[in-house]
């Protein structure tokens, strides 16, 4: 880059956190962006057997003395006879009131996935994929800009992620896909059968971190006959993003480039009835036309290039 050349203004919430692996707990990290709605964090861990307790807090800051205030205190405990969840808010050193739930499905000596989705009153959590509770914000979450882990817990990783944008309202619970973290079937180049083609409603996701020294990303659609319909391609050398034609006529998708050596990204791609929309780190950026008969017959996705995969799912 030139000294007078200026980078495109990249939005704070277009960059994302990469996920973190085996961290040691206690854990502390500084949420980037802090935390809105729409936003997720999924923890994968295992419960110790012997485990007392465990808790993940979203707190305000991360100072030790004074203490921060924690938005959100999320304490699955295991040392009774019934295993249960307290959550409350921390707030200028006192407790409020607890809110417990019983049937706690995390059990001692068991692999866990937990889901927690921010949304604009109240944040809501999954267990293995079934919603289990939602607690009201009583602190703003605007707040909030760190997350604590601490207790008994073995962390397997911990992802910062966007729920789908195109999703209408806020009904849809979304699932947490686990990253993949030495799966032979993420090796670049990946390829996944659609065995009944893509129709409207399903969604693409794939999560993953570009390497050093990037040359490009490419995720192509392929039908029966080997021909690729539609390629979405980020080029590294002139910081581009378009959507390819079978012919190679190429349209460049306008938009902030959000691929960075070593930064995570999440490409989202969901079918409607004429085409497929696309969101990049969370932010719609547009469709493409395709037609339905066109979509059905797809069969095989592929994904190529200077990329680390952790999630391929649809
Ligand atoms: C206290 C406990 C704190 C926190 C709080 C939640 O009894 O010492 O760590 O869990 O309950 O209400």
């Amino acid at each position: 880059m030139s000294p007078g050349e200026k980078l495109d203004p990249i939005p704070d919430s277009f960059i994302l956190q990469p996920p973190v692996f085996h961290p040691v707990v206690p854990y502390v990290t500084t949420i980037f962006g802090g935390l809105h709605a729409g936003k997720m964090v999924m923890l994968q861990g295992v419960v110790p057997l012997k485990a007392h307790r465990f808790q993940v807090d979203f707190q305000c800051g991360c100072s030790l003395c004074p203490r921060p205030d924690i938005a959100i205190h999320f304490n699955p405990r295991f040392h009774t006879t019934q295993p249960h969840v307290i959550c409350n808010t921390l707030h200028r050193g006192c407790w409020g009131v607890e809110a417990r739930w019983p049937r706690l499905s995390l059990q001692r000596g068991a692999a866990f996935l937990l889901l927690f989705l921010f949304g604009n009153e109240e944040v809501k959590v999954s267990v293995n994929g079934q919603h289990f509770l939602h607690y009201r914000y009583r602190l703003p979450l605007s707040r909030v800009d760190t997350l604590g882990i601490f207790g008994d817990i073995l962390v397997k990783a911990v992802g910062f992620l966007n729920i789908n944008p195109f999703a209408e309202g806020s009904q849809e619970y979304p699932v947490g896909h686990p990253f993949l973290l030495t799966s032979r079937r993420l090796e670049v180049p990946c390829s996944r059968a659609l065995p009944r083609g893509l129709w409207p409603g399903q969604v693409i996701i794939v999560r993953g971190l570009v390497l050093q020294e990037p040359k490009d990303f490419t995720l192509s659609l392929r039908d029966e006959a080997a021909r690729v319909p539609v390629t979405l391609r980020a080029s590294f050398a002139d910081r581009s993003l378009a959507w390819i034609s079978p012919w190679g006529r190429k349209t460049p998708i306008s938009a902030p480039f959000l691929f960075y050596p070593q930064r995570f990204f999440e490409v989202l791609l969901l079918c409607q009835e004429g085409g497929l929309k696309l969101a990049l780190n969370g932010q719609g950026l547009g469709a493409t036309s395709l037609g339905q008969q066109t979509l059905e017959q797809l069969r095989e996705l592929r994904i190529s290039g200077s990329v680390q995969l952790y999630c391929v799912h649809y």
